[in-house]
């Protein structure tokens, strides 16, 4: 099974809803139908954005899926502050970003409350992209393949396998995020490679063949084609690279062939 590419862009805690319209109208200039027939691509604003990126998307009939940085697990109740998965499926939201490690370390995100987000978006009809990643000692301490899988493996606990073979993993190294420093395109490779083995074995084979494994930390038009060459690394997260239109559409031109 070939799968398409996914290049997402999470702005973080970046541009207001202003920002947000002109960069989207920016990015859709710069992208031909081509592009969008190769790689999807993702924009994930933060929640006061969404509303108007979604907007202009329609309007315009962009061809690229609005996403979200973070949801909460349940439909709805008193938890002040929170989005839940219906409130996004009804903005048209695809993808839904679940345990970055920014959440994870600043914000109490556990492979526990991974998992609840996980089901509660797949239950909205929207797709996860579940970030992975280890820190620099768990790499160098040599257990940063078990603790990676075992990310992984609780996150998808009780999801069902069709669903697993449509969602999205995300790798991304922490000591590799806004640093300017990336795994080497081998250890991307080898680190989907091994999620992908995980997959396959506590959900089939087609669960493997189908999850597409981004690549995340420090990407940028440079080595965006490097990072994705593995045959097991099916896009990018993109962070720092994914603020300004004209750099982030670049990053998505470079996987032109040839
Ligand atoms: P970065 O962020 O591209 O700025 O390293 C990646 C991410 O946190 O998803």
């Amino acid at each position: 099974m070939s799968r398409k590419p996914l290049v997402s862009g999470n702005w973080k805690m970046h541009h207001t809803h202003l920002d947000a319209i002109a960069f989207v109208q920016k990015l859709a200039f710069s992208l031909d139908a081509e592009d969008h027939r190769r790689t999807d691509v993702s924009l994930h604003p933060a929640f006061t954005a969404l509303r108007s990126v979604q907007t202009v998307l329609d309007a315009d009939r962009i061809p690229v899926a609005l996403g979200a940085q973070d949801v909460h697990w349940e439909q709805k109740g008193a938890f002040t502050g929170e989005i839940s998965p219906l409130m996004l499926a009804k903005l048209n939201v695809s993808y839904v970003i679940v345990g970055h490690s920014e959440r994870r370390q600043y914000f109490g995100e556990t492979d526990e409350t991974v998992s609840k987000k996980v089901r509660a978006v797949l239950a909205a009809g929207m797709t996860p992209i579940i970030c992975v990643g280890e820190n620099e000692e768990q790499r160098e301490a040599g257990g940063a393949e078990d603790l990676v899988v075992g990310q992984l493996e609780a996150a998808l606990r009780s999801v069902a396998p069709e669903a697993v073979a449509s969602l999205v993993v995300a790798y991304e190294p922490i000591w590799a995020i806004g640093t300017g420093r990336t795994a080497t395109p081998d250890d991307a490779q080898a680190m989907a490679a091994a999620l992908r083995a995980a997959v396959v074995a506590d959900h089939g084979s087609e669960a493997g063949a189908g999850v597409r494994i981004q690549y995340g930390g420090s990407v940028n038009p440079d080595n965006v084609a490097d990072m994705l060459g593995g045959p097991d690394v099916d896009g990018a997260l993109v962070g720092g690279a994914s603020l300004d239109a004209e750099v982030f559409a670049r990053l998505i031109t470079q996987l032109r062939p040839g």
